[in-house]
């Protein structure tokens, strides 16, 4: 096949991004965050919808410019379809419609959990078939069996919350901005991992609950500022670092039984929490200590961006998987 230049947009949630990949390198890689959500404790979405219009066209020159591009040199744009809050992937979507309208190319339409795994093709080493991916996100906390670059099956799943927004509900109550996942991490690493024990249920198969803890850490946070009202800024490391402990200990248990359940011992973890030093730190000793083979992506990669989008379009592109150009969002969008 001939040259492959694809320019790609993601915008499902707070980020904004614009990647460019030429045959399967990443050439640029845009984000631009957005502050203006911290001060409301979690993501405002009329505010994200109005934040993406302000940054997505200086964002795809941005990623133009740094790739050394030109708009003619692009054969698709590829973009996030789903899931994702709708305001915001309605901007991504219709720009990227626009922009291939404008230039006579077509659009590649990419289901951005799909894409969070198929970071770990960016950069070496790329894992091979078959892989068993944790995918744990603010949205998301999944086990996907991977054969393919799009030959995905999830095999276990949350039934409530996903485990990012439990790392951000629980940095919420101990008063810290959002996203508190960072956070927490942040404070997790200088305090005691045994300090608190939370309880929590064991769901059946591999089925993931996040609810249950969120609320036994409430009432956990309640119980000791009743007896000291300074009990949070006096303890704040080892606070975070037994949520923490307790969040990567559910998450390790299902991945456990999943490697026993398909044989699979070829791991890697991919989203926005994926990032956490803890959940990375605990693999490599289970990759240590089970003789698996892990993979953990770069910390660009963790979260949101469009280099992830862009590798996902160019294996669409390959196969010819193009959208029409009637498709509209799909929030709920599953792999
Ligand atoms: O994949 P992502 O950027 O966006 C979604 O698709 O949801 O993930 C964002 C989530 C947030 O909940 C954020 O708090 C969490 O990832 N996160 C972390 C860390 N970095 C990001 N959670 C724990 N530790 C981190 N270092
Ligand atoms: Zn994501």
């Amino acid at each position: 096949m001939s040259d492959i230049t694809l320019l790609a947009i993601e915008s499902s949630c707070d980020e904004t991004s614009a990647a460019v990949i030429h045959n399967g390198i990443i050439l640029s890689n845009i984000v631009a965050g957005q502050e203006v959500h911290s001060k409301y404790g979690g993501i405002v979405p009329e505010l994200a919808s109005r934040a993406h219009q302000q940054h997505i066209v200086p964002v795809v020159h941005e990623a133009l410019a740094q790739a050394k591009i030109v708009k003619k040199q692009l054969n698709a744009v590829a973009f996030t379809g789903g899931p994702g809050l709708l305001g915001s992937l309605l901007v991504g979507v219709s720009y990227a419609k626009a922009f291939a309208k404008g230039l006579g190319v077509p659009i590649i339409r990419v289901n951005h959990m799909q894409a969070h795994i198929l970071a770990h093709f960016i950069d070496d080493p790329k894992p091979a078939f078959p892989f068993l991916c944790l995918t744990v996100s603010g949205g998301h906390t999944q086990i996907v069996m991977v054969r393919g670059y799009l030959d995905m099956e999830v095999i276990g799943e949350t039934q409530d919350d996903a485990v990012g927004e439990a790392f951000d509900k629980a940095a919420k109550m101990l008063g810290l901005p959002y996203p508190g996942g960072p956070l927490i991490d942040k404070y997790a690493a200088l305090g005691n991992p045994l300090t608190y024990e939370f309880p929590h249920v064991d769901m059946p198969g591999l089925t993931y609950s996040f609810s249950g803890i969120k609320t036994a850490f409430l009432y956990f946070i309640q119980r000791h500022t009743k007896l000291n009202p300074d009990f949070v800024a006096q303890h704040l490391p080892d606070i975070c670092a037994s949520i923490q402990y307790t969040l990567i200990r559910i998450l390790f248990s299902k991945l456990r039984k999943a490697v026993k359940e398909t044989g699979v011992q070829r791991i890697a973890i991919a989203g926005g929490v994926s990032a956490n030093k803890g959940l990375r730190k605990t693999l490599e000793e289970a990759a240590a200590e089970h003789q698996w083979e892990v993979f953990i992506p770069s910390f660009e990669y963790c979260t949101d961006n469009a280099a992830m989008i862009a590798m996902a379009g160019h294996y669409m592109y390959e196969k010819g998987l193009f959208e029409e150009w009637t498709f509209s969002p799909e929030p709920r969008l599953k792999i």
